[in-house]
């Protein structure tokens, strides 16, 4: 078991280089399986999701290899298997995202069902809809879902527009890019991890307009090719390191990111009284105040993203004033605040809905992560804390966060990682 231990209540100060998105590459990874020859992927983050990705697509026969830092080549002209092996779709629900390339490709998808998982329940019963509604022969056996079709032929697919689904508008367009005739996507996401796999897919030779947008219309070609493009900055690392300058009263300076696709964060922190600038590709977040209290609720793009509401439960935590924090996404997304109330924060969930009356201090203690999100708050929670926090469950930090550790030391954090030994004996490395 591996343990990160912090002893907080240092302001973080310095520049820090934020990598590819987790969940911008993850689409791409599978999008890729479409071409007719080899693609490269820049700036894909070295992450364990990417990981479990690979093995994904090694286990269908599609060859990968780094060719650079970051550069990923991807080869799917000898791909061999259209059933993915359920040990790999059970770590991750994003590896759903080869049943649409699959089946566009080959004509056939075996891909056991993800399942819920700890931030709520997380049905692909959309993903069902839109491949059915492509011509899909769908049914499920012994929890696996099998998809099959000649040809998948283009139609106009509704999507719930109360519940939009970033996944399922993904999967959908990665099964539509080859289909006979053209699909029109109603209440499609707008994401910017789905416009830049729409990107991706046009760079290909995908013909997709609507883009951005809330309909997407993908004219099905008969066939794609390889091409080169580069993964969006993470806005999900980014965001938690602005939290992270916040809530220690620090000063940071991003670089490689994106501040349109942070307008949400940028508002609930400028609310708290922090000061962030920015320019093209640049985010400088800086404090010296204890932050004020702001109330958010999560939405869909271009809304306040579920992700980073742990983080901003953190700054409400230690915020003055009661802050009120509405989930509205996962049913289940508030786990990290039993961990935060053992800080000494001060948290009531009722329904859907935080109510956090902040503190002027947490103290440190053994937490818990249980999501990558959950996990990346209470490293935010331990570096503000008074005195030490021991973060279990390390590895769904690891999951989605690429060297978090070694990119906090440089701005002043103290903070390492240990090895834990079963019998609880620690060796430090
Ligand atoms: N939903 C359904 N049926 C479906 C699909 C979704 O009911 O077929 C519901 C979900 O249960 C949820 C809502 O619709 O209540 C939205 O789910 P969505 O499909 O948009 O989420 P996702 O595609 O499974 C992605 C990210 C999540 C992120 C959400 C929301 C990836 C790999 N995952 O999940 O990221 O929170 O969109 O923005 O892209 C994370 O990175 O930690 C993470 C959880």
């Amino acid at each position: 078991m591996d343990l990160i231990v912090i002893t907080g209540g240092r302001p973080l100060q310095g520049s820090v280089t934020i990598s590819g998105s987790k969940n911008g590459t993850l689409p791409l990874l599978a999008a890729a399986m479409l071409a007719e020859g080899e693609s490269v992927i820049e700036n894909v983050p070295d992450i364990e999701d990417v990981r479990t990705m690979l093995q994904m697509l090694d286990a269908l026969g599609v060859r990968t290899r780094f060719i650079g830092p970051g550069v990923l080549a991807i080869d799917a002209a000898n791909l061999r298997s259209t059933e993915a092996p359920y040990q790999l779709v059970r770590k991750m629900r994003g590896s759903f995202y080869v049943a649409g390339a699959l089946l566009a490709r080959t004509g056939h998808a075996e891909v056991p069902l993800p399942g819920g998982c700890v931030i709520g329940s997380r049905p692909v019963d959309f993903h069902i809809q839109g491949f059915k509604a492509l011509g899909a022969e769908v049914s499920e056996e012994a929890g696996v879902m099998k998809a099959r079709a000649r040809r998948l032929r283009g139609t106009r697919i509704y999507l719930d527009p109360r519940l939009r689904s970033v996944g399922a508008t993904i999967n959908i367009m990665l099964a539509a890019t080859l289909a006979d005739g053209t699909t029109i996507i109603e209440s499609a996401s707008r994401e910017p991890e789905i416009v830049s796999c729409a990107e991706f897919l046009r760079e290909c030779g995908a013909q997709i307009t609507g883009v951005g947008s809330s309909t997407l219309v993908i004219r099905g070609v008969d066939k794609l090719r390889g091409c080169r493009y580069r993964s969006i900055p993470d806005r999900m690392e980014a965001g938690t390191f602005m939290y992270a300058a916040a809530v220690t009263k620090g000063s940071l300076l991003l670089e490689s990111v994106r501040p349109d696709h942070l307008t949400p964060v940028v508002d609930a922190l400028r609310s708290a009284g922090v000061t962030v600038g920015y320019g093209d590709d640049w985010l400088k977040v800086e404090t010296r105040e204890r932050p004020e209290a702001v109330d958010v609720m999560t939405a869909p793009y271009p809304g306040y993203p579920t992700d980073l509401q742990p983080n901003h439960g953190v700054m409400a935590a230690l915020a003055r004033g009661t802050s009120i924090v509405e989930e509205t996404i996962f049913d289940a997304r508030f786990n990290y605040t039993d961990e935060l109330a053992r800080m000494g924060a001060n948290i009531k969930v009722v329904g859907r809905a935080a109510i956090i009356k902040g503190v002027p201090e947490l103290s440190g203690a053994p937490v818990e992560a249980t999501d990558i999100r959950a996990g990346a708050a209470l490293v935010l929670a331990g570096l503000a804390a008074r005195g030490s926090t021991e973060i279990s469950g390390t590895e769904f930090i690891d999951r989605g966060y690429e060297r978090f550790v070694d990119k906090l030391r440089p701005l002043g954090a103290q903070i390492s990682r240990s090895a834990v030994e079963s019998r609880g004996a620690a060796c430090w490395v």
